[in-house]
């Protein structure tokens, strides 16, 4: 049987515990994910694109995922999902706010690419508040991020706020 790959694209502007939650379940149901970072946004990111990708390795490289891994594109995400030989896109729907965007994004790509199916995946309830602008703007605020991010992410975003990176 075909194996199905998958792709996971975002900004992941830093990764969160929500992208982290829908990454294994991903894994879980696809026989390779590549989590895909957006080179060129048109967001001005807090980390670079070399951060946030080191940071998602470090991540998959300690939950010892198999099946994941972590890259880049630009461009549109339908050519770099056919040049990927994938055949569905991820993305995670929290709440009933995302679904408008993401479906407007899902068709468009349907209408771009046919071949390729987006999923949909709930992440865990306890994320369904969470998302990376937030944790950019508590931290930024002197907040605590504890539990929404990654430790080393968090360790990150400290670091990055003090100036010392
Ligand atoms: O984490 P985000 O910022 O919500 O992710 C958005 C992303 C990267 C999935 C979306 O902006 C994207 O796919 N950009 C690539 C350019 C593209 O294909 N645009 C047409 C989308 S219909």
């Amino acid at each position: 049987m075909n194996k199905v790959i998958a792709i996971y694209p975002g900004s992941f502007d830093p990764p969160t515990n929500g992208h982290i939650d829908l990454i294994e379940r991903g894994g879980k149901i696809f026989d390779r994910l590549t989590v895909a970072i957006l080179r060129n946004s048109e967001k001005q990111p807090l980390f670079s694109v070399s951060e946030r990708r080191e940071m998602l390795e470090s991540i998959v490289r300690s939950k010892r995922w198999k099946n994941v891994d972590v890259d880049t594109f630009d461009g549109l995400l339908v050519d770099y999902a056919v040049k990927k030989k994938a055949q569905a896109v991820l993305r995670g729907i929290r709440a009933i706010s995302d679904y408008e965007y993401e479906l407007q994004m899902a068709l468009m790509n349907r209408k771009l690419e046919p071949r390729l199916e987006t999923v949909f995946m709930m992440p865990a309830l306890a994320y369904s508040y969470l998302s990376s602008r937030l944790v950019r703007e508590i931290a930024q605020l002197g907040g605590a991020v504890t539990g929404l991010v990654p430790e080393p992410v968090e360790k990150q975003l400290l670091e990055k706020l003090n100036g010392k990176t």
